[in-house]
């Protein structure tokens, strides 16, 4: 889904959308911040506040978030393409941050009160997780401090997302683009969904971080959609501000053009 969304809905690129018929289930969440891999394929890298606010930029892109990714008119100085990912966008970066920080303080559930613990069987049960599942699941640490290692292999469960991640996409407004700034390869047309994706996670938080290190007068006030009070798609002098949208209009996509907001 969240593949569609970005590659297909926000892109404008319905080419790109494909059935989603990998299995998912709501993930355990308290040991997410811990890992230092998340998502079902293990393919996001975590660990660091700006590692996290990737995982999760990404999540929000793929579902409710407002995503119109538009090309520079100057390509950038090394010649890629420029892409300005933040106006038009919505991903409540503050908000974001709130939810890592929460999630961090989760522990796994208590086992119920009164419920009966046949403590007698905790030895031998420590020794069979030690023969058969710690060589994966044991908690070592990882390169990242405060995280542990997450093996990421085929172990014969279903493949079917990691598959899907390797399919090629069109790349749209974003071909030509690195990283901003002007980190990692260009991104080709088509390339990998997966690349695709990474692109508009990493230019998004980056071009968040490099915003807030301006001062507030040169900001582009892309974020704006994200910080509920200014506008959205400035420039045209028809700008709107949205306040609170209601939960509706944020399931149906929306479009900025001619620096407007419709739909
Ligand atoms: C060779 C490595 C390996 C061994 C050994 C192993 N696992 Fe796993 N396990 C994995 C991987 C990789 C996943 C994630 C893939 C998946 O969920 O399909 C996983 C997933 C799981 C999950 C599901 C977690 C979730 O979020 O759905 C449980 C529960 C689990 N293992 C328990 C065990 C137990 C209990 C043992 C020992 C009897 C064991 N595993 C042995 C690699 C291993």
């Amino acid at each position: 889904m969240i593949f569609n969304r970005v590659a297909g809905l926000d892109l404008d690129l319905p080419a790109n959308i494909r059935l989603a018929d990998a299995p998912v289930r709501y993930p355990f969440l308290w040991d997410a911040a811990r890992q230092d891999k998340t998502q079902w394929p293990g393919f996001a890298q975590n660990g660091l506040d700006v590692l996290a606010m990737g995982r999760n930029v990404g999540e929000v892109l793929g579902v409710f978030a407002w995503f119109h990714p538009t090309g520079g008119i100057l390509p950038a100085p090394d010649g890629a393409r420029h892409v300005e990912y933040l106006r038009g966008s919505s991903p409540d970066f503050v908000g974001l941050q709130k939810l890592e920080t929460t999630i961090r303080t989760l522990g796994s559930p208590k086992w119920p009160e009164g419920w009966p613990v046949r403590r007698d069987l905790q030895a031998s049960g420590q020794q069979i997780f030690n023969q058969r599942c710690a060589e994966c699941h044991a908690e070592r640490d990882a390169v990242i401090p405060g995280t542990w290692q997450t093996p990421v292999r085929n172990i014969g469960t279903d493949p079917k997302e990691w598959n899907n991640l390797q399919a090629m996409s069109a790349s749209g407004v974003l071909t030509g683009s690195r990283q901003p700034p002007f980190i990692g390869d260009r991104l080709k047309d088509p390339d990998t969904t997966k690349n695709m994706l990474a692109n508009a996670v990493v230019g998004t938080v980056l071009e968040d971080l490099w915003e807030n290190a301006l001062p507030s007068s040169k900001r582009k006030g892309g974020m704006a959609c994200g910080r509920r009070s200014t506008p959205i798609c400035t420039g045209s002098g028809r700008e709107k501000s949205i306040s609170n949208p209601p939960i509706s209009s944020r399931l149906t996509p929306t479009r900025c053009s001619n620096n407007s907001m419709t739909g």
